[in-house]
């Protein structure tokens, strides 16, 4: 009925109105809330555009709406997007930090919430999940994936969109998802924003591919294009992406938006000469929707009368556009998403900040605690808070959506509401985290603060501002003077404990920070209720589980770097000279991938299974023991890793196949079991087909990548 119900409008428009459809603008408020550019009502009017971004609000989207309805000549509805990336009012942790979580149904609360607040507020389709696999902390864009893992990312990839489009993709408190960038903009060279990435075909569909068609088979409604190259050709015109591995391989029948300005952008790279040559290369790739340039139409018409472009292949755009609109009701009642009372209740409830705040401590993950310093005890009074991100609201991250910093909960405020009134919270910020800001002239009244204290929480990290689109850093250290403020507040507090606490979208260079501090959390940008989320774990009323979900380098030297690489010919440790090393850092990371410490310890057994040969069709079965061996609760990420030791082509040394999150109390020893599956053993060979060898596999079983008990199996 559906498809019955688009086919009777498509034939009802003329072909500028089809163009129109294919168009997306930006839509502005200025303060008063209104409207900040009269232009686009006009071109709404006369049916020149599809869908609007950027626009949010009750009142501004219905008034939107009723240009479309009452005014166009088919009354054809807007479509509205926004960026929902972690949070439309209630800011949930960034995607790396919700990653570092593990926790795939808080993940998936956490983007029905986001969900439910954006469509009570006037929206129809958010563009997330972000699902690029990173392996490059400098390139800004880090902070919205969900890390370096393919496997995780593709988890989280369903999860989100589980989240965002709920089981009914008509109700009302649902939105579209749009997973995005597609594709392999997370590997731009040398992490530098927009720049080129060149991979063979066998790296795109092994590594970076895998998380978008596991978004697809979620039922995620769109797709966004990326603004990189992909060996010598744009992802925005790009036929193998796009017209052959989405749609023809993955039959994706959802519509293609392209990102900001990227068709206008086949400019610069220099593979169109004007606008009418992008947009040819667009929309003959498979793009439906042209964000922002407004190629598509002022170009199309002409493309198509001179016949370099089908009408069919407009009809096919438009139908795909309007199959999303009538999917999320909007013919029936093109204002179903626009209803006052429903924006007055839903936004900011005390229910999504318990949630947000549960996230955010459980996002959290323990570096480093020697000598136990954390957790921090009911008898310490008198804190000293030192650090630029003590006393900042700016806790929220980049792609905060409608977040307000005026919600959100500063360290300070976090801390004073745990320890209530008669503590002691003294402040000062001790040095700047803005990059090359290098004065030190503020350390000298935090280190008279410390004496003061009995205990000392330094809060280091980047600005929300820097890890971002367009926010790619060269140097990944703490930025500003805020190492030389940690060097002289750690040395000043002799035996008064320590915690830093770091804030930040990427991974950062700790080493030396490692080195002096003995208690280290890594809190990301935890959202709205950042400070009561940082208490929780400093004071251990939440018991940290986070584990990493991206390497964290010795040096950025190091960079690209993560956990599931080749062996080389020459590994390190064969031959001291000729091998794969550094003469001046160690190959393996600071931290590494899966990595994360918890206020109790967890005892592995070793590994069970009931044969040591299988066939290709069997799953395996491997069990074991984990004990927490503290005394405190606590959850630990149990991960198996699996290595194809001999393979057509080489295999990676270990990669994450499956893992299990477990609560344990004090003493507990739990049984777990795994099953590795055929499935799990499968890989691309030289021709990219999908396939298993038998031979001989390693299974490995451990609280992160470089730790764990091993066994070995053979499949024959
Ligand atoms: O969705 C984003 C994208 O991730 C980056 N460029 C702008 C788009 C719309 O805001």
């Amino acid at each position: 009925a559906l498809c019955q119900q688009v086919d009777t409008l498509l034939a009802q428009m003329t072909l500028e109105e089809k163009i129109g459809q294919m168009n997306q603008v930006a839509g502005s408020r200025d303060t008063t809330g209104a409207p900040a550019n009269t232009e686009i009502e006009a071109d709404v009017r006369t049916g020149r555009v599809g869908s609007v971004f950027n626009a949010f609000g009750v009142e501004f989207t219905r008034e939107l709406q009723r240009q479309a309805v009452e005014h166009s000549r088919l009354g054809i509805p807007l479509l509205f997007g926004y960026d929902i990336i972690h949070g439309f009012r209630t800011i949930f942790p960034i995607p790396l930090a919700q990653a570092a979580s593990w926790h795939m149904e808080g993940i998936e609360r956490a983007a029905r919430i986001m969900a439910v607040e954006g469509a009570a507020s006037g929206v129809h389709w958010t563009f997330a999940p972000m699902v690029d696999v990173a392996r490059d902390p400098r390139w800004g864009r880090v902070m919205e994936g969900a890390g370096e893992d393919t496997h995780l990312t593709s988890l989280i990839a369903r999860a989100q969109v589980r989240g965002i489009q709920g089981s009914d993709p008509g109700a009302t408190d649902t939105l579209a998802a749009c997973v995005k960038h597609y594709a392999a903009y997370g590997a731009v060279e040398a992490g530098r924003e927009y720049n080129t990435v060149d991979m063979s075909e066998w790296r795109l569909r092994s590594i970076y591919l895998p998380p978008f068609l596991a978004a697809l088979s979620e039922g995620c409604a769109s797709v966004m294009t990326a603004f990189n190259t992909l060996n010598a050709l744009p992802a925005t015109c790009h036929p193998l992406l796009l017209d052959q591995i989405l749609r023809r391989e993955w039959c994706f029948e959802g519509m293609v938006v392209t990102d900001y300005t990227a068709i206008m952008e086949l400019e610069q790279h220099g593979v169109a000469a004007d606008a009418s040559e992008a947009s040819r290369r667009a929309v003959n790739a498979s793009v439906d929707m042209d964000m922002q340039s407004g190629y598509f139409i002022d170009t199309l018409k002409a493309l198509v009368q001179s016949g370099q472009v089908e009408e069919a292949r407009i009809d096919e755009a438009v139908r795909r556009i309007l199959w999303l609109k009538a999917a999320l009701g909007l013919f029936e009642d093109p204002y179903r998403y626009a209803d006052e009372a429903r924006e007055a209740q839903c936004l900011l409830t005390l229910e999504h900040r318990r949630a947000a705040r549960e996230q955010a401590a459980e996002s959290m993950v323990l570096l480093k605690n020697d000598g136990h310093v954390l957790p921090l005890g009911d008898h310490h009074r008198k804190i000293a808070l030192i650090g630029p991100l003590g006393n900042t609201p700016r806790l929220i991250g980049s792609w905060h959506g409608n977040g307000d910093h005026d919600d959100t909960v500063t360290l300070r405020e976090g801390l004073a509401n745990r320890l209530g009134e008669d503590a002691v919270i003294l402040y000062a910020e001790g040095a700047s985290n803005q990059i090359g800001e290098n004065d030190t002239s503020g350390i000298e009244e935090a280190l008279e603060l410390v004496r003061q204290a009995d205990a000392v929480v330094l809060a280091l990290g980047e600005d929300e501002a820097d890890a971002d689109e367009a926010a790619s850093r060269a140097d990944t250290g703490l930025p500003g003077a805020q190492l030389e403020l940690a060097r002289r507040v750690l040395a000043e507090a002799g035996d008064t404990p320590v915690a830093t606490v770091l804030f930040n979208g990427r991974p950062l260079t700790l080493t030396e920070l490692d080195d002096l501090a003995p208690a280290i959390v890594e809190a990301w940008w935890p959202g709205t209720e950042a400070g009561n989320a940082v208490a929780d774990v400093l004071f251990g009323d939440v018991n940290p589980s986070g584990k990493l979900p991206m390497s964290f380098p010795v040096n950025a030297g190091q960079i690209p770097i993560y956990y599931n690489a080749f062996n080389t010919g020459r590994p390190k440790g064969v031959d001291p000279k000729y091998a794969s090393q550094y003469l001046d850092i160690p190959n393996a990371p600071l931290y590494p991938f899966g990595f994360g410490l918890s206020y109790t310890t967890f005892e592995y057994g070793e590994l069970e299974t009931a044969c040591s040969e299988i066939g290709l069709d069997d799953t395996l079965e491997v069990r074991l023991a984990l004990t927490n061996t503290g005394d405190v609760e606590g959850t630990e990420v149990v991960q198996l890793y699996l290595q194809d030791v001999h393979a057509s082509v080489v295999r990676p040394l270990r990669e994450l196949k499956d893992f299990q999150r477990l609560r344990l109390s004090p003493g507990e020893c739990r049984e777990v079991v795994f099953h590795v599956t055929p499935e799990m053993r499968r890989f691309l060979n030289a021709e990219l087909e999908r396939v298993q060898e038998p031979g001989l596999f390693r299974v490995k079983i451990g609280s992160c990548s470089e730790s764990g008990e091993e066994i070995e199996f053979r499949v024959v």
